[in-house]
């Protein structure tokens, strides 16, 4: 019997030959150490291939018709990793920023920063600024960096900024609601992820976007984020697409069929 979801914008995709590809997705970018350990090479090796698959991501997300693709490339809690380990990742985050950031441009990719920015390294910082900058006005795919991110730290920011409104009698507590809380995050600007991928074969959510993931699909790769590719998201695309997003509703039979 054909089925339709009841609240569900995808629904349909089982008679068309094209479904639509999410919107929004998020990558958690796992096993670059595991991917330089198992051939003998030291951690920071597997950083270095990790940006090439960054660059393959982006690419691979405006073929694909992506919206937005946001990339954890450094959490809150990495911090404590080996010295060694966290100056390698900023120095390729600062080459990243540097050496592509003109083709970003041209290709008409938006970037933007999610993080708390008080305490990352001043050298960084303007780095981020004028990537956002640059490319405030494109169009095409908009690339969200999470750096220095956490989503309890980005929840308690947003709890700071609302208390503050509170406080100074602009909001009144009970006004405040779900959608009050969205536009206080970091990703106030745009939706919410369709899809998240975490590659490496762990199945967790690390404090990634846990307000915005309420009703994103979760897709777990086995692949290392180093060997990440075209191939690997339009894998994750088409087991996204085999779901069926309910929103908390439910399936009800079409009218007539
Ligand atoms: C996870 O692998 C990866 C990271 C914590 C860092 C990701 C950073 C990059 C790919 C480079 C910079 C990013 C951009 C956007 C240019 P892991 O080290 O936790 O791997 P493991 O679980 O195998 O140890």
């Amino acid at each position: 019997m054909a089925e339709q979801l009841a609240s569900d914008p995808f629904h349909g995709f089982g008679g068309s030959s094209q479904p639509p590809v999410p919107e929004n997705v998020a990558i958690i970018m796992d096993g670059n150490g595991r991917w330089a350990q198992s051939r003998g090479l030291p951690r920071t090796q597997g950083h270095r291939k990790g940006v090439e698959a960054v660059r393959a991501a982006v690419r691979a997300a405006g073929e694909l018709g992506i919206k937005t693709l946001t990339l954890f490339s450094f959490s809150s809690e990495n911090w404590s990793r080996p010295a060694e380990e966290v100056n390698e990742i900023m120095g390729l985050l600062k080459i990243f920023i540097r050496r592509d950031l003109a083709d970003l441009h041209k290709e008409g990719v938006r970037v933007s920063i999610i993080g708390a920015r008080d305490n990352i390294p001043e050298d960084i910082k303007p780095l981020l600024e004028e990537a956002e900058n640059l490319t405030r006005n494109n169009t095409s795919t908009r690339l969200v960096i999470a750096f220095n991110y956490g989503s309890r730290d980005e929840i308690v920011r947003a709890t700071q900024k609302i208390a503050a409104r509170v406080a100074s009698g602009e909001v009144r507590a009970q006004d405040v609601d779900q959608d009050m809380i969205s536009a206080s995050l970091d990703t106030a600007e745009w939706a919410d992820p369709d899809l998240i991928i975490r590659t490496s074969g762990e199945q967790r959510l690390s404090n990634f976007l846990m307000w915005q993931a309420a009703y994103s699909e979760f897709v777990f790769l086995d692949c290392l984020w180093p060997d990440f590719d075209k191939a690997e998201l339009q894998n994750a695309i088409d087991i996204y697409h085999s779901r069926d997003r309910r929103y908390g509703g439910v399936k009800v039979a079409k009218a007539g069929a």
